[in-house]
């Protein structure tokens, strides 16, 4: 069964946002393959919209670019990344992201795939919508 075939049958119906790309990371990758209804809800645009498009389509000037390096970094070196950062809805509205990526890797350890669970989360009064990101496990 392809990648995004079992992805779309585990990930269709819940209530995270989970988005499914191949694995080239340099410009103008990493194409995203698969959203479910819970990301386009969140983020605004159709799946018709953001198919083939990389993710730094989310991004934009509140976006911390040290977040952005770390997560970069680990998955280079295919190791999952957590890290909450703030996006960009197609309004043009940002909300906070937290995201957890899980990179999917050959034997060879070439970069396959790579999943990531997205949330929004609120905003705490009186801090900055900045990252906070980190290794996970
Ligand atoms: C599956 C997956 C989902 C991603 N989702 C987001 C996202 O929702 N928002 C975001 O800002 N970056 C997201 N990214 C990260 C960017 O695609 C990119 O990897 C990041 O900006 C670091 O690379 P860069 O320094 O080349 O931009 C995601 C990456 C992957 C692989």
């Amino acid at each position: 069964m392809p990648l995004r075939d079992l992805i779309s049958a585990l990930a269709d119906d819940l209530d995270i946002g989970v988005v499914l790309t191949d694995g080239q990371l340099a410009p103008p990758g990493p194409h995203i393959l698969y959203v479910n209804t819970t990301f386009e809800r969140m983020t605004g645009f159709d799946r018709a919209e953001i198919l083939g498009k990389n993710p730094r389509i989310f991004q934009g000037a509140g976006t911390s670019l040290a977040a952005r390096k770390r997560l970069a970094r680990a998955l280079r070196n295919g190791e999952r990344h957590t890290t909450t950062l703030v996006n960009y809805r197609k309004t043009g509205e940002a909300y906070l992201c937290a995201i957890d990526v899980f990179p999917i890797v050959a034997p060879d350890g070439a970069l396959i795939s790579a999943v990531a669970l997205e949330r929004e989360v609120e905003r705490k009064p009186g801090r900055r919508p900045t990252a906070r990101t980190g290794k996970s496990g």
